[in-house]
């Protein structure tokens, strides 16, 4: 290490060695790995920005700030995962290239429980504002074979940028599950997704502000998609031809997809009268093998 002397160096590295070594007789094999190799990141890192006692004392009271934010409706945690891009690199890591299966991305603190069951064609709004938008498609497998009876969650913010989680009412709002038809088919009413900012009231917010970072997510439509045998995929959709700004580095180029806006009085696909401008699109969903139940 250049400009440090060769006793402070030893002293430093003999104590990365100790605290790796105090760890040794960890039984569960994969918790020694991951403790040690934290260690050993952890102190590169501070050595390599060689760390003030300020700087240490601030990290300490930002993370002290993102966990007295967080409760059951609020989780600083992920948004921090979020926006550091370690939950799309964990992501990343776990779901290989494939060409074939629908692609991953973030789950975002936003997914709760308990969301209303409607049936094919009916509407996720349930008094969320926004432009009607018909999404429907296909679950298949990766042989092409339709998959009835997939559970699909689905959940977004409403046109004011707002999840349900954060109304003041704990009303629940713009999110529903259904099932797919023998055929695999699906179909629901949303709303045209629109970008919104991640909760920027905040540590992570007041981060984002301190290195010039938009708090911006590209505009979207979350899945979570489960049935018996295959992997549970999470996902969004992302409007395309959209400035596609995303502070959570979710985007991946096949989950773009053409929400095309229909003038009002056009025929719906179910019938329905609208008087205004609405959307459509169509996703197309292809499930992989959960090899751990095949
Ligand atoms: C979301 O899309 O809901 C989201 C994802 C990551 C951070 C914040 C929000
Ligand atoms: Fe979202």
């Amino acid at each position: 290490m250049t400009g440090i002397h060769e006793l402070q160096v030893e002293r430093e590295e003999q104590l990365v060695a100790s605290v790796v070594d105090s760890f040794a007789n960890t039984p569960d094999p994969r918790l020694r790995t991951l403790i040690t190799a934290l260690t050993r990141h952890l102190h590169a890192f501070a050595r390599e920005v060689r760390l003030t006692e300020a700087e240490w004392t601030a990290a300490v009271g930002f993370l002290t700030a993102v966990g007295h934010i967080t409760d059951d409706r609020r989780q600083e945690f992920i948004l921090l995962s979020d926006v550091l891009g370690l939950s799309m690199q964990t992501i990343t890591m776990n779901h290989p290239v494939d060409e074939v299966v629908t692609e991953s991305t973030v789950m975002g603190p936003f997914f709760a429980a308990g969301a209303p069951e409607i049936a094919n064609g009916g509407d996720l709004a349930f008094g969320a504002s926004g432009e009607p938008c018909w999404v429907d498609g296909v679950v298949r497998d990766e042989l092409g074979t339709p998959v009835p009876g997939a559970r699909l969650e689905v959940w977004e913010a409403d046109d004011n940028g707002f999840y349900d989680l954060q109304y003041p009412d704990a009303q629940m709002a713009a999110r529903a599950h259904l099932f797919t038809e023998i055929d695999g088919s699906y179909s629901f009413w949303a709303l045209t997704p629109t970008p919104y900012p991640i909760p920027e009231d905040g540590p992570v917010g007041r981060l984002l502000a301190a290195t010039a970072r938009s708090p911006m997510r590209a505009p979207h439509l979350h899945f979570m998609v489960a049935a018996p045998g295959y992997q549970t995929l999470i996902t969004h959709i992302f409007v395309g031809g959209e400035d596609l700004p995303d502070c959570v580095f979710g985007i991946r180029d096949s989950l773009i997809k053409s929400f095309d806006r229909q003038p009002p009085g056009t025929p719906t696909p179910d019938g329905r009268q609208l008087d205004r401008t609405w959307t459509r699109t169509r996703f197309d969903i292809v499930l992989a093998m959960d090899s751990a139940k095949s």
